[in-house]
């Protein structure tokens, strides 16, 4: 027997149930930008002023950014560290909806925005100072750093805390009945981040779990050290993005309270005082994960549910001719 042999992945025998369950709730939530009809918010958009345009447009830059880094390096970077062949699987479909998630903020554009305006909104997230330190800092991390661990924080942070300085403006306008269909995509995507964090904050603490008390202590002070650096520089971007219409410390509010989140994903204690009832209850009720259906047509949102799929029969081929009664 040569010690080369490829391994099949079999579903039969599967280590870690988490994976399967993973797999089981990422595939019955899956959906695509191109379902949501964007152009119903026309309406509202028209009633922005052109700074609260350019906050809409330039927070989906920034998120365009942060969900391309996770669709081309982050999830090739953790595929090299997993424990199971179950785990690749997983990866692979956080990956490609990954790819969804850069999309979808370009169908949002392509349906609000003028070319010009598209334009300079990509021109911005492929230059702006704070917006590129994070998404550096993490990619620097993918593609350098050796410990398997490391890569997985830098990876639940980005996921669980370093999207909501953008998801904010999204939740906002729901929490006051305004581009409904823009924020069932931020929905559906927070959904997605949602798993995505939980799953390889699992993972992580799998590994957190196996190390001595010595180099647990290490890691958390890296982990600390790291959130810290990266919450200084949220907070410029913040500043960036919020102070011309006044909602930077609720954003700052709602970025420590994700950060916790982050945190616990990890397995960590919270940095942060803030909690749920710190943050505006507007955004909160925005993010509540009930479902919408906001169009008959489209039978999307929360609520997109996949076909009833079941076994074909012989007279499925009988196109045209009298149906015959199905033999169950
Ligand atoms: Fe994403
Ligand atoms: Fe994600």
């Amino acid at each position: 027997m040569t010690t080369n042999n490829y391994a099949a992945v079999n579903w039969n025998a599967v280590s870690d149930a988490i994976d399967k369950a993973t797999w089981e709730k990422l595939t019955e939530q899956f959906w695509l930008d191109t379902r949501i009809p964007v152009s119903n918010d026309l309406d509202d958009w028209r009633t922005l002023d052109d700074t609260h345009q350019w906050l809409v447009g330039h927070v989906f830059g920034g998120l365009t950014l942060l969900d391309t880094l996770q669709s081309q390096d982050g999830l090739a970077a953790l595929r090299k560290d997993v424990r199971t062949p179950h785990e690749t699987a997983v990866l692979n479909n956080i990956q490609f909806m990954e790819s969804v998630h850069a999309k979808s903020y370009s169908t949002i554009f392509s349906t609000l925005n003028t070319d010009t305006e598209i334009t300079e909104i990509f021109q911005w997230s492929d230059s702006e100072e704070f917006l590129q330190n994070k998404a550096r800092w993490i990619n620097d991390i993918y593609h350098n750093e050796t410990d398997p661990l490391k890569k997985k924080i830098a990876n639940v942070f980005l996921e669980t805390c370093l999207f909501y300085s953008g998801f904010y403006t999204p939740l906002y306008y729901l929490g006051n009945n305004k581009l409904a269909n823009v924020a069932e995509i931020i929905k559906l995507i927070l959904r997605d981040e949602s798993v995505h964090g939980t799953y390889i904050g699992y993972k992580f603490q799998l590994g957190f779990n196996q190390l001595g008390q010595n180099e647990q202590q290490a890691l958390q002070d890296w982990l600390f050290d790291f959130l810290y650096k990266l919450y200084d520089n949220e907070e410029k971007y913040t500043h960036l993005l919020y102070d011309q219409v006044g909602w930077t410390d609720e954003v700052l509010t709602f970025i420590r309270y994700n950060a916790n989140k982050a945190l616990m994903n990890l397995g960590q204690n919270a940095l942060f005082p803030d909690t749920e009832a710190d943050v505006n209850p507007i955004v909160m009720n925005g993010i509540s994960t009930s479902t919408a259906n906001h169009d008959f047509f489209s039978q999307v949102g929360n609520g997109y549910r996949l076909g009833e799929v079941e076994a074909m029969h012989d007279s499925d081929y009988s196109i045209g001719a009298p149906k015959e009664p199905k033999v169950k």
